[in-house]
């Protein structure tokens, strides 16, 4: 939504009689919103919202879908670190008897349908459902969010809350761009130290562990696939989507990194001005992996 801005001159008063000349305005920033009570890299303001949206719109397209496990017609799901809620929307008008239920620290903007249902919470401190709620559980893109450690205890928690027989799906993309360039090179470098710092994957190689991850967590019939998508319009309308989706998710990364990092601010927009090119010279690609897997249902029994 844009900004909009009213001038509101003050009235002149017998006590004060300052107001003659040109009003000062506060100066205009280009910062970017963190939050700085959670791990999470990226940022939360209405430029990622609009990226996040977009994003959706490459993934569905790339999958042809929405998701690629085999569900029936879950009676409920549950979209963990929902963000804009574009993926539940979607499930809601695919799935108009079920109950879609999205959890997100950051309350979204949208018009909500009737059958879905926000939650504002933490995952970091578990998910506030019972045992055995949903069919079908979905996480998407918390590798910027999730520390290390917290990954076993979060994918246990899916675990927990899905039904016996339901089925969990997760998508994560990372550092696998192919060939990688000297400034998408440097990128990573300045990444793995913000993430560093914040307690994250640094070499983000963690998406290549979730089928194990799942495995570890008690999920049976774990599959792991994986889909590139081009980056550059040399790739046509996607790529240059992609291009754009991952471009503007660095940039809002990298909006973090001066003051973290103590790094220049010019470094990072000189990294910047080259990735597109880069990447459009190079053919690069961009690696998702997504993993599925179902919740056995001798848990039934054994509880
Ligand atoms: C990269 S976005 C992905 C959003 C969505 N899954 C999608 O695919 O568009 C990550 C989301 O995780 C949320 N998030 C980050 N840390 C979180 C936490 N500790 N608890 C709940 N949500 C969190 C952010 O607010 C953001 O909406």
């Amino acid at each position: 939504m844009p900004w909009k801005f009213s001038f509101h001159r003050r009235r002149k008063s017998p006590t004060d009689p300052t107001v003659e000349g040109p009003i000062i305005l506060p100066p205009v920033t280009n910062k970017r919103r963190f939050r700085k009570d959670v791990p999470y890299i990226l940022p939360a303001d209405s430029d990622e919202i609009d990226r996040l949206d977009f994003q959706h719109l490459i993934i569905r397209a790339a999958l042809k879908g929405n998701y690629v496990a085999p569900i029936d017609t879950p009676a409920r799901i549950l979209d963990v670190g929902c963000g804009t809620g574009q993926w539940s929307f979607d499930m809601c008008t695919q799935f108009p008897q079920s109950q879609v239920i999205g959890i997100d620290l950051e309350p979204g903007t949208k018009t909500l349908p009737d059958n879905f249902m926000f939650a504002q919470g933490n995952i970091m401190n578990g998910l506030p459902f019972e045992d055995n709620s949903f069919d079908f559980v979905h996480q998407r893109f918390l590798l910027t969010a999730l520390p290390l450690n917290i990954w076993p205890q979060t994918l246990n928690d899916l675990a927990r809350v899905t039904v016996p027989g339901g089925w969990v799906e997760l998508i994560e993309g990372s550092e696998d761009i192919k060939p990688l360039g000297p400034a998408m090179q440097r990128m990573l470098t300045f990444l793995g130290r913000f993430a560093k710092a914040r307690g994250l994957n640094t070499t983000g190689n963690l998406p290549r562990f979730l089928d194990s991850m799942l495995a570890q967590a008690g999920f049976e019939q774990v599959t792991m696939k994986t889909f590139e998508v081009p980056l550059g319009p040399w790739g046509g309308q996607i790529g240059d989507m992609m291009s754009t989706n991952l471009y503007n998710a660095l940039k809002g990364m990298g909006a973090a990194i001066p003051a973290l990092l103590g790094v220049p601010a010019t470094d990072i927009e000189e990294i910047l001005s080259h990735l597109r090119d880069e990447w459009e010279q190079d053919h690069a690609t961009y690696k998702y992996y997504i993993a599925y897997a179902q919740k056995p249902e001798e848990a039934a029994r054994n509880e």
